[in-house]
C-alpha cells in the first residue's frame, strides 16, 4: 500500500508512504487515494482530515516521473483529468475541513495536492514549487488554476514559470500556507485546528467550505449559494443550540 491512514479522536490521516521516493504520487497512490477520501468523506466517525507525507523530508516531490515516460498523449491527458477529478471532487469538495501538514518537499503534483485542501500548514524545512517546466511540461492537477487564486496571478505566473522552488517563509509571506510550525510540532498543530473546528457546528462547517468553493466554480453563483446555505442553516438544530448558547451565555453542545 502506497498510503498509511488512521482514524484518531474523530480525525482521519492520510499518510503518501513512499518514503524513498519522495512520497511521489503513482497512479497506485492516486487511486488509494480516491478510495480514502471517499471513505473518510462519508464516514460519520471523521470530522476532519490531515493529508501529509511520511518521514521528514517530503510531503511528497511530484507525480511520480517515473511512470512518465510510457504515457501516450491520450494516458497523460488522463491522468491530468484524474488527478483533477480526485483533488476537485473529494478533497476541495470534501464536506470536512483537511489540513495539508507540508512536511517537506511539496513539488508539483505534491503541491497542487496541497493547494486543493482547505487549509495548508509547513514544517520550517518545507520547500515548494512547480517544476513542471524544467520537464518540458505544465502543472497537471490543477496548478495552474490554484495557484493564481491564493496568491495572486503575478506571482503564481513567477513561481510557474521559472519552476523555483520557495521556502516556507516565503510561501507564508505569498499566503501560500496559513502558518510555519517547528517539523516535530507539525501534527499536533493541524490537529489542534481541528479539534477547535470541532467545537463548531458540524453542518455550518460543511455548509461554509461549499459556499467558499462556490466563488470559484463557474458553474455556480456563489452569492445564491451562499444564500441558500445561511437560510438552510436556520432551520437546523444546530443553529438552535447555537443562539439558545448565546443568549443563556454558555458553550453550545452541538448534535
Ligand atoms: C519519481 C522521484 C521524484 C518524482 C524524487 N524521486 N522525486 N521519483 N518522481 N517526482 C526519487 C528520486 O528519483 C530518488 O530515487 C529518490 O526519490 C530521492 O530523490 P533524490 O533526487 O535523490 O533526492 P534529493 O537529491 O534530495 O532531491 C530532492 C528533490 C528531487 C529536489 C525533491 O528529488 C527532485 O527534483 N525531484 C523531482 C521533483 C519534480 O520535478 N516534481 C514534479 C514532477 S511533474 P532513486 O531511486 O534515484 O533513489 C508533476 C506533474 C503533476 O508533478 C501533474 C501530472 C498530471
Amino acid at each position: 500500500s502506497n498510503l498509511k491512514y488512521a482514524i484518531k479522536d474523530s480525525i482521519g490521516y492520510v499518510i503518501i508512504n513512499r518514503e524513498p521516493q519522495l512520497n511521489a504520487l503513482n497512479q497506485e497512490t492516486l487511486d488509494e487515494l480516491q478510495d480514502i477520501f471517499k471513505h473518510f468523506n462519508s464516514d460519520d466517525h471523521v470530522r476532519g482530515i490531515i493529508l501529509t507525507g511520511a518521514g521528514h523530508k517530503a510531503f511528497a516531490a511530484g507525480a511520480d516521473i517515473k511512470e512518465f515516460m510510457d504515457l501516450s498523449v491520450i494516458q497523460a491527458r488522463w491522468l491530468s483529468e484524474r488527478g483533477h477529478i480526485i483533488f476537485t471532487d473529494l478533497i476541495e469538495a470534501s464536506p470536512k475541513p483537511v489540513i495539508a501538514a507540508i512536511n517537506g518537499y511539496a513539488l508539483g503534483g505534491g503541491l497542487e495536492m496541497a493547494l486543493a485542501c482547505h487549509i495548508r500548514i509547513a514544517s520550517e524545512n518545507a520547500k515548494m514549487g512547480l517544476p513542471e517546466v524544467s520537464l518540458g511540461l505544465i502543472p497537471g492537477y490543477g496548478g495552474t488554476q490554484r495557484l493564481p487564486k491564493l496568491i495572486g496571478k503575478g506571482q503564481a505566473m513567477q513561481m510557474i514559470l521559472t519552476g523555483d522552488m520557495i521556502d516556507a517563509q516565503r510561501a507564508y509571506e505569498l499566503g501560500l500556507v496559513n502558518e510555519v510550525i517547528a517539523q516535530d510540532k507539525l501534527i499536533a498543530r493541524a490537529e489542534e485546528i481541528l479539534q477547535k473546528i470541532f467545537t463548531r457546528s458540524r453542518v455550518a462547517v460543511a455548509n461554509a467550505i461549499a459556499a467558499i468553493n462556490a466563488a470559484e466554480d463557474k458553474q455556480q453563483n456563489g452569492n445564491k449559494v451562499e444564500m441558500d446555505a445561511f437560510g438552510h442553516l436556520f432551520g437546523t438544530d444546530d443553529f438552535k443550540e447555537g443562539v439558545s448558547a448565546f443568549l443563556a451565555k454558555r458553550t453550545p453542545n452541538f448534535e
